[in-house]
């Protein structure tokens, strides 16, 4: 509560003001003011947890635990990490935070893994630690720098210009192509996002069931290619790739076949192509390749088929937590390549746009659903 006084105003003004304050009224602003004040600096200070995540991949933390075996003391969790004693108590600020994050548990005050930080452990098949080292990278750090500049940037409206390239004066396939580090990772990365595509085809087998020939366009190293093949003996798919993804790969090992080139050449025909990419471009380029991919699938007479794995936006109908990760998915793209995450309704845009006819959205459990379009 605030008492103002003037030594100007008459004592009956003072209490004028004093009465006209609600207490409850009072209490509550200074929690509204409070509460906003934390709002605030929980966001400014996001980028430590981003830090402390990145830290605990980096030294293995989730891994020292999984190996244990059994909840681990901070002793033990220091002198497995192979850490100097004297840096005990900042071990213990490191994990106090990452247990307020939900990444790892006390039980009788040793640490256990929690279902977040079991993947980030080295030999879970849907491990991720790759993909938060590779987002934490300083070349998408970076990008706080540019973002005001780049949003005011003259020519941001009329070109495709990204901030990515504002900051590092190429576009991103360019930039990766050139870093032999940076390109390894990102692939790296790529493929342990894929990894969880296990699950994909365990919910919606039946999309991919009576496909005898699939193409995976920009497959990357073929994770999601090789998860099929092995779940489907009869499919054979080609992974269509720039030459700096997969130029040790070139071949075929398998039903699977790695052929270069570049998608908005040419597609190579099949009954179906697969299509995890397209939230890496804008609507105009969208349209380009569904254009190439249906090429592609008429080429093989009736029943041939787009697939498309990716974000559906839908604010009101996802829980908040799922809204949020879908929603920085969307500026992280706009940033690095120009790409988006798009609603139904922009899907089905695209869609009508290159020439299909009808599209069908099963949603997945989790980030993305799977989208059948068939021209
Ligand atoms: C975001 S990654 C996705 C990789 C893979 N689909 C996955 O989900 O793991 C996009 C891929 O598209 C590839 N790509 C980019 N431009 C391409 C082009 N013009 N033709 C073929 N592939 C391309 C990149 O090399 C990259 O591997």
């Amino acid at each position: 509560m605030f008492l103002i006084l003037f030594s100007s105003v008459s004592v009956s003004t003072v209490s004028l003001i004093f009465v006209s304050m609600d207490p409850v009224e009072c209490h509550r602003s200074a929690a509204e003011l409070l509460q906003a004040q934390t709002h605030i600096y929980n966001h400014t200070f996001s980028f430590i947890n981003s830090m402390a995540l990145k830290s605990a991949v980096e030294l293995g933390i989730a891994d020292v635990i999984h190996t244990h075996g059994k909840p681990i003391t901070l002793a033990e969790l220091v002198a497995a990490l192979n850490i100097g004693t004297t840096k005990t108590a900042y071990v213990y600020r490191l994990m106090r935070v990452l247990v307020h994050s939900g990444f790892f548990r006390v039980v009788e005050e040793a640490y256990v893994l929690t279902p977040s930080s079991k993947l980030l452990v080295k030999d879970d098949p849907n491990c991720l630690s790759t993909m938060v080292k590779m987002l934490t990278q300083p070349e998408f750090l970076t990008l706080s720098h540019v973002l005001k500049d780049w949003i005011k940037d003259g020519q941001v409206s009329s070109s495709t210009t990204t901030a990515f390239e504002k900051a590092h004066g190429m576009a991103f396939w360019e930039y990766a192509n050139g870093k032999l580090e940076f390109n390894a990772l990102f692939n790296e990365a790529m493929a342990c996002d894929s990894a969880m595509m296990n699950m994909t085809v365990r919910v919606c087998g039946v999309v991919f069931q009576g496909i005898d020939s699939l193409v995976d366009v920009g497959g990357g190293t073929g994770t999601f290619g090789r998860i099929l093949t092995e779940a489907f003996p009869g499919m054979k798919c080609k992974v269509l790739e720039l030459p700096q993804v997969i130029d040790h790969l070139t071949g075929t090992s398998g039903s699977l076949e790695f052929v270069q080139g570049d998608m908005f050449q040419h597609v190579p025909s099949a009954h179906a192509v697969l299509l995890k990419i397209l939230h890496d471009w804008n609507d105009e380029e969208c349209v380009k390749i569904l254009k190439k991919c249906k090429e592609a699938v008429l080429s093989r007479g009736e029943g041939g088929k787009v697939i498309i794995i990716d974000i559906v936006m839908n604010e009101k109908k996802d829980e908040h937590e799922l809204a949020g990760t879908k929603l920085l998915y969307d500026l992280l793209m706009m940033l690095v390549v120009n790409g988006k995450e798009r609603s139904e309704k922009e899907w089905e845009r695209l869609f009508l746009e290159a020439g299909f006819k009808h599209y069908k959205i099963t949603a997945l459990v989790g980030l993305r659903s799977l989208i059948e379009v068939f021209p």
